[in-house]
């Protein structure tokens, strides 16, 4: 065998999140979405690297370390597990987890720093402005909000509202104004690096409005990372945590997994932290002289009684109370299906609630239970040979469905469309559905004589290959579904083998398997 791996490759990125907080649903959005991804090309046999990770650098972290009374790098060791135990929770599948304090990471951002530095891209400057700690950037004036949340009169952070500091320091640098032009020509050659088309026309208009070279170290501040040629100053967070993508593959501490590894396929972001994944990043490695990644993608909020979810304003959701209530595979199929990937989505429990009942208990569950719950009456717990010839009934409509489903599925899929590839899936599970109340196996098996069983068998056949196919569509999205139901179905392998082009082929499911109906995948929920 050769250890060259020549599949393709698949490299998704969620934000590094800060550790000022622990997670709340709106972090788990993005990461659960990357996870799908991420599922989803492994299904496909590609070769897939999933990161995620903390911030752990800057001055909002070292002033919640203050508050609480230890040094910033307590704080971070004591939050940072949290995320890790919020991402098991929910069953993220990812490769690694990096965090900004760790040694690798440090000796990328070094190399960064100083290939930016030999290339003339960073100069000495003074900088005096109005800064949000919160969001760890500048604001012009015009950009202030006031108390009543009206823009260009007062002097609060349009996103957090709270009041901006004045700052003045002696900082290095960065020359983005240098790359307005070659950004612009980049989006136009690659529309996809900016996704959706929305966002994309935002970035340009932002650029075109003419982009100013950026400070990217502190002076006042010590936790960061100190700029190897300046001890004096720390690297400013975000240039500091933008690198994170290329140090956890090996950028400044391993040449060949770095060439072998980057860039990456997707980074998957919120849409208030675009502007430095779509202009300030591709910039620097524009600089740098290094590939950029693919595509950005981003979502929009997750909106709590139509708010943002934030410390301040006490109404953030953790991911531990919807999971105790419905379950991680109904929590990572609410958000998939219910909140549309691109524009603000709402959550509210009577609609993961709803979700549960209709989409998971009644359309999937029960439509495994019913046919499980006939094989093991009618035909001993036996799977018959599933039907293949076509004869233009409703077995084949089930087919031509299923087909349908997973073409549909998988396009989706690819263009990062959760919520309309759950849609389309769920066509194939309700045909399965209909194939049952069609057929009515209930009264063939009351039935005397050849014709009858042969139905029954292949009725009974298509039903559980439906049901095998769905298993292995479902599985990036619900992957303990998928195994329970696969279990039920007495499959060898698991559902997630792939690879999915050829798995989800009719005709695959094996006679003479012996089947289980066992417990319900998703018991009803009243309240
Ligand atoms: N540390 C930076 C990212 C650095 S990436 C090189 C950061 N961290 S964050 O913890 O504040 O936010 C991380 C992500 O969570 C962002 O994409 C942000 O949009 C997302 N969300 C935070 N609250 C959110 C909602 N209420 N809804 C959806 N996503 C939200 O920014």
């Amino acid at each position: 065998m050769s250890d060259v791996d020549d599949r393709p490759y698949f490299y998704v990125t969620t934000p590094i999140y800060y550790v000022n907080d622990v997670p709340h649903i709106g972090h788990a959005y993005t990461t659960v979405a990357a996870d799908v991804l991420a599922r989803w090309h492994r299904l496909k046999g590609e070769r897939v690297f999933f990161l995620t990770g903390t911030d752990e650098h800057g001055q909002k972290i070292a002033r919640v370390a203050d508050e609480n009374g230890v040094t910033p790098q307590a704080w971070c060791d004591r939050v940072a597990p949290r995320f890790e135990e919020v991402w098991s929770l929910l069953g993220i599948s990812n490769d690694d987890f990096i965090r900004t304090t760790e040694p690798r990471h440090v000796a990328g951002v070094d190399r960064i720093l100083e290939t930016l530095h030999d290339n003339g891209d960073l100069y000495l400057g003074e900088y005096e402005g109005l800064y949000c700690v919160a969001c760890e950037a500048y604001y012009a004036p015009a950009e202030l909000v006031d108390e009543a949340g009206v823009v260009g009169g007062g002097d609060l952070c349009p996103d957090h509202k709270r009041p901006v500091e004045h700052m003045k320091d002696t900082n290095w640098f960065f020359r983005l104004s240098a790359y307005e032009e070659a950004l612009l020509d980049h989006i136009e050659a690659h529309p996809e690096f900016v996704q959706p088309e929305t966002r994309r026309n935002e970035v340009v208009a932002f650029i075109r409005s003419g982009l100013e070279d950026i400070s990217f170290s502190r002076s006042l501040i010590t936790w960061g990372v100190p700029i190897p040629w300046d001890q004096a100053q720390v690297a400013y967070v975000w240039p500091d945590a933008l690198t994170n993508y290329m140090t956890a593959v090996g950028y400044g501490t391993d040449d060949a997994r770095f060439a072998a590894d980057w860039p990456a396929t997707i980074h998957l972001v919120g849409k208030d932290i675009l502007r430095f994944h779509a202009v300030i990043w591709p910039a620097m490695l524009m600089a740098a002289g290094l590939p950029l990644p693919h595509g950005v993608f981003a979502h929009g909020f997750l909106l709590v009684g139509g708010e943002k979810m934030s410390k301040s304003r006490a109404n953030q959701i953790h991911p531990q109370e919807l999971v105790d209530a419905f379950g991680r595979d109904c929590y990572r199929y609410y958000f998939m299906r219910d909140v549309s990937f691109g524009p603000d989505g709402s959550f509210s429990w009577e609609a993961i609630l709803d979700r549960y009942n209709h989409d998971l208990a009644n359309d999937l569950g029960n439509t495994a239970s019913r046919v499980l719950n006939m094989v093991e009456r009618y035909l001993d717990g036996i799977a018959p040979a599933v039907p293949t010839d076509a004869d233009g009934d409703a077995i084949d409509r089930l087919r031509a469905a299923l087909d349908g489903a997973v073409r549909e599925y998988g396009a989706r899929l690819d263009a990062v469309d959760f919520d309309d590839a759950l849609t389309a899936l769920w066509g194939g599970v309700k045909a399965a559905n209909r194939l049952v109340e069609e057929t009515e196996p209930w009264h063939l098996a009351k039935q005397t004589g050849e014709d009858a069983r042969t139905r029954l068998r292949d009725v009974l056949g298509a039903g559980l290959e439906a049901l095998r196919i769905v298993a292995v569509l479902v599985s990036p999205v619900m992957p303990d579904a998928a195994a329970r139901l696969w279990d039920k179905l007495g499959l060898e392998g698991a559902a997630h083998d792939g690879p999915v082009d050829e798995v989800t082929a009719w005709g695959l499911f094996p006679e003479g398997t012996r089947v289980a109906k066992g417990e319900p995948l998703f018991p009803r929920k009243d309240e």
